[in-house]
């Protein structure tokens, strides 16, 4: 029997477009967030759903969502703020859990925290499982499928053309100053090493003649892609959002690495953003979504440098992709499409012909 779903942040601007994903592929999820008024009417709206309240400030509503064999799905964020209840409840109940974070201090925590308890409990944790960071972990491992054991390096790169200056919702803005204050790292010399967000930029050619660049940031992929292939020493995973603002983000990553070693700065600076950067402020409507695409790149080099294969996926907008993808990885959990426990990446937790399936299905696929 497939367990249930129960959609944590199902009032948030993520959690919409995932509870609508999920009922448009014949789920009946159980909706849950903290303003019972407002979770009624969305489970009202969407045929008569199960509700549930639960706030972060008080983990026992948390725990309360789960039981073994559930699937748990957060969108409640930013997570480095209020994600640890989700997922110590999924792990406390046995339930496999998903998550919406792009934060990679939180994807840390997942894999190196909770997955050893995730694995005694029987359950798999799937962090960061929205556009940051599938589509690149499929990128990724289809390259270095085609690369073979030779490959020992892959360079993923995520761009969004089309998208205007309205289009990240207001977590989104609220998850990427988060981002920015924390301790990054990456996946160096065949081993995970500290590195600060926006470390590196590179440029990528989006199509014969235009190139963009993007900044590096800590991700999934420094966690998943190294366990499918044993041979990897190095990963960098760079995202193209912020176009030509990449350069002085690098600069300013640079800048503020000795401000943040000061006692206390990091937090207060994370205090003072927090008060500033709202979420919870929608995001873009339909017709903006509509606008913006998705191409995510990689290249996979040997030892020397020389690129051995490289895979192009493209497809539509992140947000409807990330409610999409959800939805499908949700279902594919509670109807027992998940391979192992513990802390899982995308590629070893669904399997890459599995995978492939439901990211197409959610709206990015391979074109080269
Ligand atoms: N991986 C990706 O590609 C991707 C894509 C989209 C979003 N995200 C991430 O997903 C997260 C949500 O983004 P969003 O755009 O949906 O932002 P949002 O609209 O601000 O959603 C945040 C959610 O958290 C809930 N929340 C806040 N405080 C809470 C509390 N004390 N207890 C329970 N729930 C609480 C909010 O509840 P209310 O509805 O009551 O305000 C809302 O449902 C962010 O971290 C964002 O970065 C990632």
């Amino acid at each position: 029997m497939a367990g249930r779903i129960v959609l944590f942040g199902a009032t948030g601007y993520t959690g919409d477009l995932t509870a609508r994903a999920l009922v448009g592929r014949g789920a009946r999820p159980v909706l849950a967030a903290r303003t019972e008024a407002r979770v009624r009417v969305l489970a009202d709206e969407l045929g008569g759903l199960e509700w549930a309240v639960a706030d972060v400030e008080r983990p026992e509503s948390v725990r309360a969502l789960v039981e073994r064999g559930d699937v748990l799905v957060s969108t409640v964020g930013p997570f480095t703020r209020w994600g640890q209840p989700a997922v110590q409840a999924a792990v406390a109940a046995g339930a496999h859990y998903l998550d919406s974070t792009g934060e990679g201090a939180f994807i840390r925590e997942v894999f190196e925290r909770h997955g050893a308890g995730a694995q005694a409990a029987g359950c798999g944790l799937l962090t960061a499982f929205g556009y940051d960071w599938v589509p690149g972990n499929l990128a990724g491992a289809l390259a270095l499928r085609d690369a073979g054991e030779a490959a020992t390096r892959v360079e993923i790169g995520y761009f969004n053309p089309g998208s205007g200056s309205d289009a990240m919702s207001g977590g989104t803005r609220a998850s990427s100053a988060s981002v920015m204050l924390s301790p990054g790292f990456a996946w160096h010399g065949g081993r995970l090493v500290d590195e600060r967000p926006a470390r590196h930029t590179r440029s990528f050619e989006l199509k014969p003649g235009r190139s963009a660049r993007a900044v590096s940031l800590p991700t999934s992929e420094h966690f998943a892609l190294p366990r499918i292939h044993p041979t990897l020493r190095d990963v960098d995973v760079f995202l193209g959002w912020f176009g030509p603002a990449s350069e002085p983000m690098r600069v300013l990553s640079a800048g503020l690495e000795p401000i943040l070693k000061l006692p206390g700065a990091r937090d207060g600076l994370q205090g003072l953003f927090g008060r500033l950067v709202k979420g919870s402020s929608g995001g873009p409507d339909a017709e903006a979504r509509a606008k913006s695409r998705s191409i995510v790149l990689a290249e996979a080099f040997d030892a020397a440098g020389t690129k051995l294969a490289a895979v192009r996926l493209e497809g539509g907008n992140a947000y409807d992709f990330t409610g999409a993808v959800l939805a499908w990885g949700a279902q594919t959990a509670a109807t027992g499409g998940l391979q192992g426990t513990g802390a899982l990446g995308p590629v070893d937790g669904f399997g890459l012909e599995a995978l492939e399936r439901g990211c197409a299905e959610a709206g990015i696929a391979r074109t080269t």
